[in-house]
């Protein structure tokens, strides 16, 4: 057992029962921190933050806005208020949906990708709807990459936003920031990163990047469930309408309305998800001392686990992209994804099947029953691996 798996109290259970986890795209394993955060947070630690006169909230309100810096550190934002805690990725692009309705225009038009996730369409959909905008989508090709050169015919005067995926949940491809920012920059189109499937594949540098805002799950970042965060660039507060309201983001109140808070605490209506950041915090430590960016492996680990599945006749490999990272996705030839799921499970290999919640993808590939997506963290290993190769093979027994 590895270094960095010791930390990962599921991975010895799961190794002593011989089964293996491939659904690190859903969502990731917790390491020791966070259980020990979360377990002294219930046991000793409970308190709200930003509201208590107390010794605890003090401390607690103190550690929550330590996360906040922890976390504009991790991403390189220019100003801790930049950083704006949700429950999710899909309430971050929710929360945008709204905050940035009264921005839009009749008739502009906002710019999507065929392979996004519904949580990156269909809050814009709703948007569209309600203020008559149109979307437009960058087409996909049967790689899964992006068609970068029709970029000019989904584009015009009135687009004014573009929301993408970084990496793709369901393929793994690694979509090109650096050269679909500055074309969205140059005709002055509002950029939103999906980073959802991104956090572990590489350090975001949001300076660098130039995008105008981004959002990502702390699950997914070995994190609890129920924390997230969108980053905003500090010159688009002003076109942002605080999108819930409640305690904690009035600075007065009366019976006809209410004066703002300054941001990010406009943005953070009512008790925010408290433990999830201080356990987001504790993984940020965490993974800083394990030096995680130097010493992940599982881009091998999926050539590995690729160049085995190859050798399988019948099974083919969805998504193509060299830059694809940590998604393996394939199908079995005249097998429905939910049957070899099931059996890969049986098997004792957590996957995923079916459309991962990117219909219109699976659409434009033509893959009915969607594909079943074996996906790996730092922690998997060759035996992962092996298990996952093993459990196919059984699968195709039956199936075919
Ligand atoms: N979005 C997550 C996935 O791709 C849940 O599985």
């Amino acid at each position: 057992m590895s270094e960095f798996q010791k930390y990962f109290p599921q991975i010895q259970y799961l190794r002593k029962k011989n089964r293996s986890y491939l659904d690190n795209a859903a969502t990731t394993l917790k390491p020791l921190c966070v259980i020990e955060i979360l377990n002294q947070f219930y046991r000793e630690k409970t308190a709200n933050v930003h509201r208590g006169d107390h010794y605890l909230s003090d401390e607690l309100t103190l550690m929550y806005e330590n996360t906040r810096s922890q976390i504009q550190h991790w991403i390189q934002a220019k100003n801790t208020e930049e950083i704006i805690f949700t429950k999710s990725t899909t309430e971050g692009i929710n929360f945008l949906s709204f905050a940035l309705e009264d921005f839009f225009q009749e008739n502009d038009e906002i710019l999507l990708t065929e392979m996004e996730h519904h949580s990156n369409i269909l809050p814009w959909q709703a948007l569209a709807k309600r203020k008559k905008l149109k979307l437009q989508f960058l087409p996909v090709d049967k790689n899964g990459e992006l068609v970068i050169s029709e970029w000019n015919k989904v584009i015009n005067k009135k687009t004014k936003l573009f929301a993408f995926t970084y990496y793709s949940n369901a393929l793994g491809t690694r979509n090109p920031i650096e050269e679909l920012i500055p074309l969205a920059k140059a005709e002055n189109i509002l950029t939103v990163i999906d980073a959802a499937q991104a956090m572990t594949a590489e350090q975001i540098n949001v300076q660098k990047t130039d995008c105008d805002f981004l959002v990502f799950s702390g699950h997914k970042l070995f994190a609890p469930t129920g924390v997230g965060v969108l980053y905003s660039k500090k010159t688009h507060f002003e076109k942002l309408k605080p999108w819930q309201l409640g305690g904690g983001m009035v600075t007065d109140v009366s019976l006809s309305g209410y004066e703002r808070a300054e941001p990010p605490q406009c943005f953070e209506a009512g008790t925010p998800p408290v433990e999830g950041v201080l356990a987001l915090g504790s993984v940020l430590d965490f993974l800083n001392k394990q030096n995680f960016f130097e010493t992940t492996k599982s881009k091998t680990l999926l050539s590995y686990a690729e160049e085995e599945l190859k050798k399988i006749s019948g099974l083919e490999i969805i998504g193509t992209s060299p830059t694809k990272k940590n998604i393996l996705s394939f199908i079995l030839k005249s097998s429905h994804c939910r049957d070899l799921g099931q059996l890969i499970s049986q098997a004792g290999v957590a996957i995923r099947s079916g459309h991962h919640c990117c219909l219109p993808l699976m659409k434009k590939l033509n893959l009915s029953s969607g594909t079943v997506r074996a996906s790996f963290a730092a922690y998997n290993d060759e035996k992962d691996v092996e298990f996952l190769i093993s459990a196919v093979k059984k699968a195709k027994e039956i199936l075919l």
